[in-house]
C-alpha cells in the first residue's frame, strides 16, 4: 500500500508546551512535499519574537502557506528545525502544539449552523461569555444582530 510521506508522529516522550509567549524560530529549514520532488523551502532562517506581527510576501506558489504549516507540524521539515520558545516542535505534544497555534484560512468558511457554533467550533463546551468575548475580539459582536436568534 502507498505510504503517506512524510508521516507525522508524536515523539516517544512528548514534552508539554514550553513556558513562553511564542517566540518562533526557523533554523536552516528545508522542506519538500515528497521524496522525489524538489524542495519548496530551502535553508530558511527566520526569527520572529513573541508578539511581533510579520507578513510573508511572495508570488503564488513560493511557499508562504507551506512555511506556516510547519509550525503546527501539519508537515515536517525535511532538514533544519522549527522552534517555539526554544523547543523543537517535533518534541512537543501534538495536541498542545496544535491548540497553541491559531490559523485563519484565506477562504472564509461558515458551517451551516448557528453563529454561536461557528465561533465555538474550535472549543466545544465554550461558555456564552467566551463566545461573546471571541466575537468582540474579532470585531464581529456589533454586526451579530441577535444572539438569541443565533442560538
Ligand atoms: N499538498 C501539497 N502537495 C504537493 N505540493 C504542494 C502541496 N501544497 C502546495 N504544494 C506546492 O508547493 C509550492 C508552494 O505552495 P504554497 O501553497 O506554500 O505557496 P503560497 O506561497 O502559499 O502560494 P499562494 O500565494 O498562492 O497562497 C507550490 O509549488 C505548490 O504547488
Ligand atoms: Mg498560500
Amino acid at each position: 500500500m502507498a505510504r503517506v510521506y512524510p508521516e507525522i508522529v508524536e515523539a516517544d516522550r512528548p514534552q508539554p508546551m514550553p513556558d513562553g509567549l511564542g517566540h518562533v524560530r526557523f533554523e536552516g529549514v528545508t522542506f519538500a512535499y515528497g521524496p522525489e520532488t524538489s524542495p519548496v523551502l530551502s535553508g530558511i532562517d527566520l526569527d520572529v519574537p513573541a508578539g511581533r506581527t510579520i507578513a510573508l510576501i511572495g508570488p503564488t506558489g513560493s511557499g508562504k502557506t507551506t512555511l506556516t504549516q510547519l509550525i503546527p507540524r501539519f508537515y515536517e521539515a525535511t532538514a533544519g528545525r522549527v522552534l517555539i520558545d526554544g523547543a523543537d516542535v517535533r518534541d512537543l505534544r501534538l495536541d498542545e502544539l496544535r491548540h497553541a497555534v491559531g490559523m485563519v484560512s484565506q477562504d472564509p468558511f461558515l458551517f451551516s449552523t448557528s453563529v454561536r457554533d461557528n465561533i465555538a467550533y474550535g472549543r466545544p463546551g465554550a461558555t456564552d461569555d467566551e463566545v461573546r468575548s471571541a466575537a468582540r475580539m474579532a470585531q464581529a459582536e456589533g454586526f451579530i444582530e441577535s444572539w438569541a436568534n443565533a442560538d
